[in-house]
């Protein structure tokens, strides 16, 4: 009897090639069964990290999730590793000696610093693309040139490294027009001009006096496009690539979009000018030869590629490339996400292919508000305390997303950022999402307080005029 039994349990664990594979596959289940949550290190401290987290454990509870170094909300949900995203070296060591099973990093910077080959180096599983095809947003002079070797439509650009010669092309160009670092400058590295003498001063400013470092030594000088913003995230093994839901961010400080550019003041979605034919066509025409270009180029990209585009006309044109989540993008994009982050990180992060994968997202609408220090985007004080009314986290319609958060001494919680909160408001449409959102918003105390009552305007115009 017994032999007939374990004849029957090794059939079962062969493959139809008998190769074993079936057997190695049911071997690592049950060493996992047995090894507990799994481990998961979230790199980075704002608020699209605390999203990545909250999405991370709504899929699975049961996660063991630490953050890199996380805010005074991560803290609800992962363990806090008192170390920078940019400790890349200390971050490695870390994940091996805790058997981390999957990194996810949530900020550009380790990526650009190669982070990932880091990783790959010590065995070490980790979600994002390699330091040479994070490029593509390390260098905006890169993404220029693999823009037109792939035929991407983008806006007419020319890179400079000569001062002398910048300005003069500056002067054949005319206003308006666009001087951007080509290098990473926080997201504060792209000036639009409206005026000659404007883009001659921006350019004076990164290349001759060096305001953003090396970063700004490279400039890349775009023509300017007008037409509305829109953020299309896709997750990509290198080869396919899926889109997320597309949202759209308020870049400047000011209400109607004026004054100074900041990190985002805010983002909704959906956006209905990005419909599945708008949608179809970025993959097609951007994404799709971004991706094969870079394979080409022996640069395969895989994890988050980032599609900033202006919408000109009703025909797209890339801005810019992100080799990672938007931020705040992700806080109203992830709310509605009804299917596995998790499973396409992980098939990623293996160097498996995601064909077949389908994000669906909820009918709904979610508003992101951000809830900022007064002074932001300039010099701000830290350190006011928060209070965060409870009833807000019994509303299903409410989120509370920390950035610029930490907990003091006393365990108090304090405002530590320019950007301090994301409040996620959802509802059936964008104007009852961001009613919800500015409910939250208002509710929510500290001194100098400051946010944006419009997020998502263009989309309830739109709905106030259908
Ligand atoms: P970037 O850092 O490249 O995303 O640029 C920051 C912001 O500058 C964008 O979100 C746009 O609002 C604006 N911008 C960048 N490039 C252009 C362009 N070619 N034409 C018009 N606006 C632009
Ligand atoms: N929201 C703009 C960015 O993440 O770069």
């Amino acid at each position: 009897m017994w032999r007939t039994f374990w004849r029957i349990l090794i059939g079962l664990c062969l493959d139809d090639d008998g190769d074993g594979d079936r057997l190695l596959a049911i071997a690592i289940a049950i060493v996992k069964m047995g090894s507990g949550p799994m481990r998961i290190l979230v790199v980075g401290s704002g608020g699209r990290e605390h999203t990545l987290i909250w999405q991370l454990k709504r899929e699975q509870p049961d996660t063991q999730i630490y953050a890199a170094p996380g805010n005074g909300g991560t803290k609800a949900l992962a363990e806090s590793v008192p170390l920078k995203p940019n400790e890349i070296e200390e971050l490695a060591d870390f994940a091996d000696s805790r058997e981390i099973e999957l990194t996810v990093v949530g900020p550009e910077a380790p990526l650009v610093d190669g982070i990932v080959d880091l990783f790959d180096e010590r065995g070490l599983k980790i979600f994002g693309p390699s330091k040479t095809a994070a490029e593509l947003e390390g260098s905006k002079a890169f993404a220029k040139t693999i823009m037109e070797k792939a035929d991407v439509p983008t806006a007419g650009h020319r890179t400079l490294t000569d001062y002398e010669e910048t300005e003069r092309y500056i002067r054949e160009r005319g206003a308006p027009i666009v001087i951007k670092a080509s290098g990473l400058a926080a997201g504060k590295g792209a000036i639009v001009c409206q005026t000659v003498d404007d883009a001659v001063a921006a350019a004076r400013s990164m290349m001759v006096d060096k305001s953003f470092g090396d970063a700004g030594t490279t400039v890349v000088v775009e023509d300017c496009l007008v037409g509305e913003e829109l953020s299309i995230l896709y997750l990509t093994d290198g080869e396919h690539a899926f889109p997320l839901i597309p949202s759209q961010d308020h870049k400047p400080i000011g209400e109607g979009d004026t004054g100074l550019n900041t990190g985002g003041m805010g983002a909704y979605a959906p956006v209905s000018i990005a419909d599945d034919a708008l949608v179809g066509r970025v993959t097609d025409a951007i994404v799709m030869p971004t991706l094969a270009q870079m394979r080409g180029e022996d640069r395969i990209f895989r994890g988050v590629l980032y599609c900033g585009l202006m919408i000109v006309d009703g025909d797209p044109y890339v801005i810019e490339f992100n080799c990672r989540f938007g931020d705040p993008e992700t806080q109203a994009i992830l709310p509605l996400l009804e299917s596995s982050l998790l499973d396409a990180f992980q098939k990623v992060a293996r160097g498996e292919s995601l064909a077949g994968t389908d994000f669906r997202f909820s009918r709904r609408a979610a508003v992101c508000t951000v809830l900022a220090s007064k002074g932001y985007p300039g010099k701000y004080e830290k350190g006011k305390v928060i209070n965060v009314p409870e009833s807000l986290a019994d509303d299903p319609d409410m989120i509370v997303l920390h950035a610029g958060t930490r907990r003091d001494t006393e365990g108090k919680l304090v405002t530590d950022g320019g950007r301090v909160l994301g409040v996620v408001g959802l509802g059936d449409d964008v104007s009852s999402a961001a009613a919800k959102s500015r409910e939250a918003a208002n509710a929510i105390k500290f001194s100098g307080k400051y946010f944006r009552g419009d997020i998502g305007y263009r989309e309830i115009e739109r709905q106030g005029r259908s």
